[in-house]
């Protein structure tokens, strides 16, 4: 590249001095951006119909265009595309080749109204809108790998945390819906943002829009964009659909970290509720033993790489001026890294959580009958007493049984619970049972059999 020729480049015509070779390399986003050939190549294969509907090319020559558009799709494809010295992006690398299949000639009226900045743009979008289907379609999975085991293991009954103490019995099943429920709403927010980012800008040139009367509408209908931008100078500099698929990217990530989390404490031998399979765990190189689930630590750690694409590109866009500058160009690096981690972490999440595999005795055996004083306090509301009244004789039930060193409130007899309180009757012990305590919580979005087993209904729907 050393002391390249401005002339090379498309837009060297009015350039005398050479390129630091460095400034080549920095300036240069044909590394990353060829990610979106196939993008660019629709691009310019509708743009140039629209041309030929202007009158700005005739038959012959939009056939030849597409002829070399379609030949450079199979180097591209096949990965035999050759890269040349002034070859700066995406753009500039299929121009140049376009010209070098069919002649500079007509691959020179290619370009015709249309810059690179209205082109990128739109590249972008639809980059990002096959990107986020992909998406859609994988995490659809996840949810239904998800609820798959939430049908199937709905017997087994938990410790719920709340500050990570034992808090009230759930069903497993409860918990997995938990996620099932975040990821449902993710979904729906993916559909949204792709619906937003679904506009055309091509067609509105550098900035100040089309001299030539181009019918974008036609083009935009081609390119299967629901409609234009209304403004060329919005149209050409518009990334807000990048920091919005960045956003999500790290809310994701926040939902799939916290998910993680919750499984590696399950995964210790401390819990011991669930056991990662061999694919997603690893050794130790010194601890013969160790067993560690790296797959669920990665998912965690990259969270937090995702949510700096996030602050790091819209520190970038913050105070760009009104319209294009290159700065813009540092969307994609972000914003490919950030789509390539979300869609390895759904995969990885997916196979996770359908391989893993649960001990129930484990899980029940964790169930501690303080974890029943909230269904004590509920025993003295059914008989009438106000709940804050309740919850304090449930309170001083709990300070009983420790006082004489009892394994739980379970182990209070009949007669010094009516001490604690009269309205307390033999029917008390009823109360002390973990299946009875999650099959009273019926209301909608609790974890009785019945309102999982809604939860599921529902969120199967909502896919
Ligand atoms: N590679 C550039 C980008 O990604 C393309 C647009 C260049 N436009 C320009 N006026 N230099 O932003």
């Amino acid at each position: 590249m050393a002391g390249e020729k401005s002339e090379q480049k498309l837009w060297g015509g009015r350039f005398t001095g050479e390129t630091d070779p460095l400034m080549h390399l920095y300036n240069e986003s044909l590394s990353y951006d060829q990610k979106m050939y196939d993008a660019d190549l629709d691009n310019s294969k509708y743009y140039t119909e629209g041309l030929l509907k202007a009158g700005l090319l005739t038959e012959e020559e939009l056939s030849e265009i597409h002829r070399g558009l379609e030949v450079i799709r199979c180097e591209w494809a096949a990965d035999s595309f050759v890269e040349k010295d002034g070859d700066e992006d995406i753009h500039t690398a299929n121009e140049r080749r376009l010209g070098e299949i069919i002649g500079r000639h007509i691959a020179g009226k290619v370009h015709t109204g249309r810059s690179r900045n209205d082109q990128v743009a739109t590249d972008m979008r639809i980059y990002c809108r096959k990107a986020l289907t992909n998406l859609e379609k994988i995490l659809t999975n996840l949810i239904g790998a998800i609820l798959q085991r939430s049908e199937t293991e709905i017997d087994a009954l938990m410790p719920g945390y709340t500050h990570l103490q034992r808090a009230q019995p759930i069903r497993w099943s409860h918990w997995l819906n938990l996620y099932a429920t975040y990821f449902v709403e993710d979904l729906k927010r993916l559909k949204q943002i792709k619906e937003r980012l679904n506009v055309s800008p091509l067609g509105c040139g550098a900035l100040a829009g089309h001299p030539y009367g181009i019918d974008r509408e036609y083009i935009a209908g081609k390119l299967g964009f629901d409609g234009c931008i209304g403004n060329s100078l919005q149209a050409v500099s518009d990334r807000d659909f990048v920091v919005e698929i960045l956003f999500w990217c790290s809310l994701f990530m926040n939902h799939i970290s916290r998910f993680s989390e919750d499984l590696i404490i399950y995964s210790t031998a401390e819990f011991g509720f669930v056991k990662l399979s061999d694919a997603y765990s690893t050794g130790s190189s010194l601890m013969p033993q160790k067993k560690n689930p790296d797959s669920l630590e990665l998912l965690r750690g990259k969270s937090g790489r995702v949510f700096g694409s996030l602050s790091g590109f819209m520190m970038s866009l913050k105070s760009i001026p009104s319209t294009y500058n290159k700065d813009m160009q540092e969307d994609k690096e972000p914003l490919f890294d950030a789509l390539v981690t979300v869609e390895h972490s759904i995969l990885i999440s997916t196979g996770v959580i359908s391989t893993l595999a649960i001990n129930k005795q484990k899980m029940f055996g964790a169930l501690t009958m303080d974890m029943l004083a909230t269904d004590l306090a509920d025993y003295l509301v059914r008989k009438g007493v106000p709940f804050r009244e309740t919850h304090h004789i449930s309170g001083e039930a709990v300070s009983q049984a420790e006082k004489l060193k009892l394994s739980g409130i379970d182990q209070l007899t009949v007669a010094q619970y009516k001490e604690i309180d009269a309205r307390f009757g033999e029917d008390v012990v009823d109360v002390f049972d973990f299946e009875v305590s999650v099959e009273r919580r019926t209301a909608t979005g609790g974890t009785a059999k019945c309102a999982v087993l809604k939860q599921i209904k529902s969120l199967k729907e909502q896919l």
